[in-house]
């Protein structure tokens, strides 16, 4: 054994499809061992190991990371440098406060890690940053990110299938009226995202990360809804020019209410960024594609929606900054319908 001291303690709470990539290149660096915490076919995983079938990463029968553990509250035997949470973001289902509470608490005996967000959506770290500050003297780190990654697992959960497109973007959380981060954090984030990139990953410190999540947020909250809420894929919405015709009015619209919450918020958002993204999603990339969206795949399958994270926080910043947002207030509430639906009958909420 080479001495562990040298190494990177990270541990990542979500081995779905993005964490066992992640899981991979922290370890493949050869500077951090990860500890798993794997909820899904816990055993499964342990004994077994992961089947990986990667563009990215090639193949790898079994494999397996340094420790894994089926709860949170299993390792907290030692300081970790970064706590990566690679789970859906499911605020109203189990808050990340609530998921991370065994760092929380008084009793963590050790100095507070730095907290990796590697999530859809938006205003994911608002609920953990709240708890992080309530529970130490000093100011939490927190990066959060941007995933772009082509991954899927097999339906046993331990097969991973991927691609070669990954991307990750990462930057600092910044609070409303939180200081400017500190040298200190810009250090831990540089080290995380050279970590992850000496492992093999695509991933890349953002300028503006807030503006690249919302960015990418756009997809998800309009196209994603509306396949979603109709059941079909992107090329449904335009298999005939007059469904076209009906459909791109209120695409558009949705897309425009975005546009002008962006700017609202101070990001570099152009006047025609509403309609390029509407001529894409009818008559580019999306006419072709058969991928389903993740929120579509979550409805087929009974599982929690992202609905709070993907389409909430955008209604809720709409309001907070006096942004009309009707037709996005309409997707949240049909989503919402089939979100407490799903979660009663799966005995999530009451
Ligand atoms: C990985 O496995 C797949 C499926 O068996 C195969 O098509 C691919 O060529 C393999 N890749 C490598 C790098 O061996
Ligand atoms: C776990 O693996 C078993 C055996 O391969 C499979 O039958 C089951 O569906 C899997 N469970 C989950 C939650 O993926
Ligand atoms: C790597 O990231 C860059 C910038 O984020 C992106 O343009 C490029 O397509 C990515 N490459 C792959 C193979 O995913």
């Amino acid at each position: 054994m080479s001495a562990p001291a040298e190494l990177l303690e990270v541990l990542l709470v979500g081995y779905g499809a993005v964490g066992v990539m992640y899981t991979y290149f922290l370890e493949n660096s050869g500077k951090a061992r990860v500890t798993v915490i794997a909820r899904g076919n816990y055993s499964l995983v342990k004994d077994r190991g992961i089947n990986i079938e990667s563009g990215r990463l090639g193949n790898h029968t079994g494999w397996k990371p340094y420790r894994i553990f089926g709860s949170v509250n299993e390792a907290v035997d030692r300081q970790y440098h970064y706590v990566v949470v690679t789970t859906k973001a499911l605020p109203d289902v189990l808050p990340t406060s609530v998921l991370l509470s065994s760092f929380l608490s008084s009793g963590y005996k050790y100095p507070q890690p730095t907290y990796v967000l590697a999530q859809n959506g938006l205003g994911v770290e608002e609920d953990l940053y709240a708890a992080a500050k309530e529970s130490s003297s000093h100011e939490p780190i927190i990066i959060t990110g941007a995933v772009f990654l082509d991954a899927s697992l097999t339906d046993n959960r331990d097969g991973l299938v991927q691609g070669t497109m990954e991307r990750f973007l990462a930057g600092l959380y910044v609070s409303d009226g939180a200081p400017l981060p500190s040298a200190e954090a810009r250090a831990s984030l540089q080290t995380y995202v050279d970590t992850m990139h000496a492992g093999g990953s695509n991933a890349s410190v953002a300028e503006n990360i807030q503006f690249e999540k919302f960015m990418k947020n756009r997809w998800n909250a309009v196209i994603a809804s509306i396949c979603t809420l109709a059941r079909l894929p992107p090329p449904a919405m335009s298999v005939t020019s007059t469904l076209e015709e009906i459909v791109e009015g209120p695409l558009h619209g949705a897309l425009q209410e975005l546009g002008a919450l962006g700017q609202a918020l101070g990001y570099p958002i152009a006047e025609q960024d509403a309609r390029f993204l509407t001529d894409r999603t009818l008559r580019g990339f999306s006419k072709t594609s058969p991928h389903l969206p993740s929120m579509l795949v979550d409805v087929q399958r009974g599982s929690p929606l992202e609905v709070e994270v993907i389409i909430g926080t955008l209604v809720r910043w709409g309001k907070k900054h006096d942004v009309p947002m009707p037709r996005m207030e309409m997707i949240y509430a049909l989503l919402s319908i089939i979100q407490v639906q799903n979660l009663q009958k799966s005995g999530l909420k009451v």
